[in-house]
């Protein structure tokens, strides 16, 4: 979390969609470990809205259930509860009824004029995709949203399924929000290693030379996840890992990999920078795609230790689903600074461990000195940017072998977080929630951003929604993803990077 920030004024942090899982999970845990780490504004309010029945008070026992559950910071200490709770509402709605905000509006003028001040209003679409738009035209028509300065609409991923709806929904809510008043969340910029990638990249002058076509031989992005679809099936059928996953937050890490320096850290010249990367990936035509593009569904498997079902057995699914739950990709950033220089990229559900992982290979040197068996066991420098869940880096060189001969071995410098700081780090939703409190719009999606990664991935999503595959499921639950996933590396004559790096018996070992 910025130190240097002062914390933000008044707020009403309105939750559509507040009885789902997605306040109960991740949004309120938020609220509380904020609210414990003193960077909530004095006046400060949360309002969920929802169809349920619900009283104010079943609300927040269902809430603090949750906090204690997720919270990074376990055990929930009763006192703050309470006193955060007050301040928490459940307003019972139909998402579809003029009504409706009428009520909410009356609600939000209350806690002003008890305030005395007038408050940043949130509206925070924690629904399903389907009904941002009727619940924005209500913001929009009903006014609430009409002070381009303190009110603001938090909308989460995906934004739209494909580029054209994508580009309808912003026109839909650019009628009545200003840019600058929309969040479109991508959690993973939300992470503090993420943002750390720009620390390391931008802070240091060791590397910045070093990172271009010219040094580097490729780049890995593994986001590897144990977990299957969960109780996300009637979402995750329609999406995919190429929607998910891949257009959003692997995307967001290869900008972050591959951009230029920002000239500053103005929110508009960090997102133009990541947006010239977009512009830059190489669309492959809809014939090549299979070169390039691999899909993959988990079938059954053991997974952590039990027997797993496959995709296609899991609730809301479809059992004839076609949908892909894993997908390795190839990709060309094509620019001075990157052409030719592939960028691998690989997520996929219920892989042998949960690891989101950056590899920087470097080539080899250009004269080798020592003498053949010295270099027998030479490999060429590694830069890892361990994401989660281990938080570190790890940069291999060779060294001499200790003894009386020359021998070379590759070994590790390793900077682990968990090492180097004692304070427990936020979580995305904590960065992310102060900074839409504060106005800052750094990491959160611009229109043109969105509508750019559509853009990079659409022909391989209209290849593959043209072509289902035959073979699915293809992979078992607790293996890493199909075969031609290896096959895409190893024809290049590369092979993915085993995870996870930082563990510390590998430390030791
Ligand atoms: C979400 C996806 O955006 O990210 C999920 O919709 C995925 O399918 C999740 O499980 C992964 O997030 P994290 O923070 O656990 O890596």
């Amino acid at each position: 979390m910025p130190q240097t920030k002062n914390r933000p004024s008044a707020s009403v942090l309105v939750v559509f969609g507040g009885a789902g899982d997605l306040a109960w999970r991740k949004l309120i845990p938020a609220v509380y470990n904020l609210d414990l780490d003193d960077w909530l504004p004095e006046h400060f309010a949360v309002i969920a809205v929802d169809i349920k029945e619900m009283t104010d008070q079943q609300f927040r026992d269902h809430l603090e259930e949750g906090v204690e559950k997720f919270s990074r910071r376990g055990k929930v200490d009763g006192e703050k509860w309470k006193s955060l709770a007050a301040n928490i509402r459940y307003h019972r709605a139909d998402f579809k009824d003029p009504a409706s905000y009428e009520s909410l509006c009356k609600l939000i003028d209350d806690y002003q004029r008890e305030w005395n001040e007038e408050a940043n209003q949130i509206f925070y679409m924690a629904i399903p995709p389907q009904l941002l738009p009727g619940v924005a035209e209500q913001l929009g028509t009903q006014g609430l949203c009409a002070d381009p300065e303190k009110s603001r609409i938090v909308a989460e991923k995906p934004f739209g399924h494909d580029l054209e709806s994508a580009r309808e929904l912003n026109d839909l809510l650019r009628r009545y929000f200003a840019e600058n008043q929309i969040y479109r969340i991508d959690h993973y910029l939300g992470k503090e290693t993420v943002q750390n990638l720009l620390a390391f990249r931008f802070a240091n002058a060791l590397f910045e030379p070093l990172w271009n076509r010219n040094y580097i031989d490729h780049v890995q992005i593994t986001v590897a996840e144990e977990v299957g679809v969960e109780h996300r099936g009637g979402y995750y059928d329609h999406a995919g890992a190429l929607r998910d996953m891949v257009q959003n937050h692997l995307l967001q890490l290869l900008c972050l990999i591959a951009m230029e320096p920002p000239v500053s850290f103005d929110a508009d010249e960090v997102r133009s920078k990541k947006v010239d990367v977009l512009h830059a990936i190489r669309l492959y035509r809809r014939d090549e795609v299979h070169k390039y593009a691999v899909r993959g569904q988990y079938g059954q498997g053991a997974n952590s230790g039990s027997n797993s079902v496959g995709y296609r057995e899991e609730p809301g699914v479809n059992p004839e689903s076609a949908t892909e739950t894993f997908t390795a990709l190839k990709m060309f950033v094509d620019n001075w600074r990157w052409q030719d220089v592939p960028f691998y990229l690989r997520t996929g559900k219920r892989l042998p461990t949960k690891a989101s992982v950056i590899t920087i290979q470097f080539g080899a040197v250009p004269h080798q000195s020592f003498p053949r068996m010295a270099t027998t066991n030479w490999q060429p420098n590694r830069l890892v940017l361990s994401i989660q869940p281990e938080a570190g880096i790890r940069l291999r060189f060779q060294a001499k072998q200790p003894g009386l001969e020359m021998l070379l071995n590759p070994v590790d410098m390793i900077f682990n977080y968990t090492d180097a700081y004692t304070i427990d780090p936020p979580e995305a939703y904590e960065t992310l929630l102060i900074d839409i409190m504060l106005g800052d719009i750094t990491l959160f999606m611009r229109e043109d951003q969105v509508r750019a990664a559509w853009q990079a991935i659409e022909p391989i999503m209209s290849a593959w929604d043209e072509t289902p595959s035959l073979d699915f499921p293809n992979y078992g639950s607790g293996t890493w993803g199909p075969e031609d996933a290896e096959a895409l590396i190893a024809q290049d004559g590369r092979k993915w990077v085993m995870l996870p790096l930082l563990q510390k018996e590998q430390k030791r070992s």
